[in-house]
């Protein structure tokens, strides 16, 4: 599916009714790019996403209008999502895209009968901690010098969210 990316666009200030999540693919990837550049320190290559789209990873996106303002990538294992990557423009962070991501990567994880959903996250990252946090992610493991830094190597969590029945959003 080709989306356009029109970065002038105005966004309304409270995205959460307005956002509509659609799958990507690879005619996405310059508006996907534009978003990753900026927004990690250490950016996937156009080659990683390929892969991903190649290996029938799930790429969403969360669009205003035509415009992207953030993406999710989650690999599938058995009866497990593995959120790859989580992503948002940030001229439109902490304004509830990343939230409207991450409840329609579990809403779909829940309605594929997933038994749970995991992910890593540098120990540093306050703000994607906060979120998972909120979704009732828990800490089940560590990797030591799992990412690159600019000082070296920087820890991982690995993160853990239970989608059995009971378990809420
Ligand atoms: C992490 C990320 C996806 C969050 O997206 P976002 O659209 O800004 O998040 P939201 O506006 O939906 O925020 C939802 C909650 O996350 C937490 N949060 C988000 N940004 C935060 C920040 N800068 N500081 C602290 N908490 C934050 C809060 O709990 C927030 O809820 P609140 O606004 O009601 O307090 C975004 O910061 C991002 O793309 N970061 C760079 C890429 C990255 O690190 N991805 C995660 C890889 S594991």
């Amino acid at each position: 599916m080709s989306h356009e990316s029109e970065p002038l666009l105005a966004v309304p200030e409270l995205l959460s009714d307005s956002v509509r999540i659609l799958g990507l693919d690879e005619q996405d990837l310059p508006a996907i790019q534009r978003i990753e550049q900026v927004a990690h320190l250490y950016p996937w290559s156009d080659r990683v996403f390929n892969d991903c789209i190649r290996s029938g990873y799930f790429l969403d996106g969360a669009f205003s209008g035509p415009r992207l303002l953030g993406f999710s990538v989650v690999m599938p294992i058995l009866d497990e999502w593995h959120v790859l990557n989580l992503c948002v423009d940030p001229s439109v962070q902490r304004r509830g895209v990343g939230r409207s991501l991450l409840e329609f990567v579990i809403d779909q994880a829940k309605q594929s009968g997933m038994d749970s959903l995991w992910l890593e996250v540098r120990v540093g990252n306050t703000a994607a901690r906060q979120l998972y946090a909120a979704y009732a992610f828990e800490q089940v493991g560590f990797r030591k010098g799992y990412y690159p830094a600019k000082n070296g190597r920087e820890d991982a969590l690995v993160l853990m969210r239970e989608l059995k029945p009971a378990a809420a959003l």
